[in-house]
């Protein structure tokens, strides 16, 4: 059961709604173990097909983790706390369904580092991003220090974490954090309009670009050893005959989708 998540499904799209509108949605430790279920959950689920994160109310996606769970924590407890957050968030950077962020205002913290964990960034008009951690003599802790390299350059992200500057969401689109930028109330259309473009491919292929997209950033792992791999495995499959078929008849695929 969630209590700090709602949780809908309608036509194969889950949205997970952080829910803690009176704490700006801040993470604490329950709502990470509730998000791990959900995404489990999603991924499991053969009627979903792609999964939407967003943040309830219209003022923050996520303000960052709930900073009121940090008094007292020791050195051990801090890495415990890291290892946590950073598991969490390589599950829905590895799940095999397209996850997309829907950022309805403040991504902070925490906040950025989930939103950056999923494959696709849709920001209102009113979103903020950042890594404030600095002022709390804190570090990202949820894989911020790397994905924010990873989707701005070293040059910015370096900046954006030594400042805590936080940035808009022109800026955002600009340093190519965001995929796209909507007014709130076409935020989760959007969401929506993209999962159902991507729902029309085949669905093992999708899954497959986020395998070597993954491999990409994972260390000790060759990315182009694993493209060799999916590539191969495509053609064990029955959407790579559809695919060819449907293009050689001059008509639209029809994969085994929902
Ligand atoms: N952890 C815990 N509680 C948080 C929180 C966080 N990361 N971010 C906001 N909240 C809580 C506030 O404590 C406040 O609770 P209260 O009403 O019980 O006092 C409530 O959410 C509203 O926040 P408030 O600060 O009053 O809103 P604001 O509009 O004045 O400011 C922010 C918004 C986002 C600028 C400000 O809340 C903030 O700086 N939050 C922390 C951001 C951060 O450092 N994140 C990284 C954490 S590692």
């Amino acid at each position: 059961m969630s209590n700090n998540l709602s949780i809908t499904s309608e036509n194969g799209i889950r949205l997970i709604t952080i829910n803690r509108p009176d704490k700006l949605n801040a993470l604490n430790r329950a709502t990470l173990s509730e998000l791990d279920a959900a995404i489990d959950d999603a991924a499991s689920a053969s009627e979903i097909y792609g999964i939407a994160i967003t943040g309830a109310g219209e003022k923050a996606f996520v303000a960052g983790a709930d900073i009121s769970e940090f008094a007292g924590i020791g050195a051990d407890e801090g890495k415990k706390l890291s290892a946590f957050g950073q598991n969490i968030f390589k599950k829905i950077e590895r799940c095999s369904k397209p996850v997309i962020a829907a950022v309805n205002g403040f991504a902070l913290g925490g906040g950025c580092e989930l939103a950056m964990a999923c494959h696709l960034r849709i920001a209102s008009e009113n979103a903020k991003f950042g890594q404030p951690e600095v002022k709390l003599g804190l570090i990202p802790g949820y894989g911020g220090t790397q994905r924010l390299v990873h989707l701005v350059g070293k040059t910015k992200a370096i900046e954006l974490l030594m400042t805590a500057d936080a940035i808009n969401a022109q800026q955002a689109l600009q340093y190519g954090l965001v995929n796209y930028i909507t007014t709130q109330a076409e935020l989760i259309p959007k969401c929506k309009e993209l999962l159902q473009k991507i729902h029309l491919h085949s669905p093992y292929a999708i899954s497959a670009i986020i395998r070597c997209i993954d491999a990409c950033f994972t260390d000790g792992v060759d990315g182009y050893k694993t493209e060799v791999e999916e590539f191969g495995k495509c053609f064990a499959g029955k959407d790579v005959v559809e695919g060819t078929k449907a293009f050689i008849e001059k008509r639209k695929p029809v994969f085994n989708n929902l």
